[in-house]
């Protein structure tokens, strides 16, 4: 299912945003990042507790905002893979949510 999220100049670059979608009656937690033109989507869990990962309210990236990190242990993520680098869930990885641009609207695929 495509569900529309935003305009795509709704999320600076370098920037994140999350999102909570209506899926199939549940709501589907999600974040979007953008860095360097790319945008990249995940399930806003983090693979050791299942925790919402931003610190503040649409905040997913580290400082120098080059990695997703965790606000809880400080799990720190690659922004392309979802992949921990390091952090108490070292090896494991983020859920990709694909999303793609249609007329510069940000779209997930869920
Ligand atoms: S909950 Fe994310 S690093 Fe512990």
């Amino acid at each position: 299912m495509n569900i529309a999220l935003c305009p795509t100049s709704d999320i600076p670059d370098p920037g994140s945003k999350a999102f909570e979608l209506d899926h199939n009656g549940k709501t589907l937690a999600i974040f979007v990042i953008h860095r360097e033109g790319q945008f990249h989507g995940y399930i806003n869990s983090c693979p050791h507790t299942g925790i919402n990962l931003e610190w503040q309210e649409d905040q997913f990236l580290d400082s120098e905002q080059s990695l997703i990190q965790c606000s809880m242990h400080g799990a720190l993520f690659e922004i392309d893979t979802g992949h921990c680098i390091h952090g108490p869930c070292a090896g494991d990885n983020l859920t990709p949510v694909p999303v793609e641009i249609i007329d510069n609207r940000l779209i997930a695929i869920v």
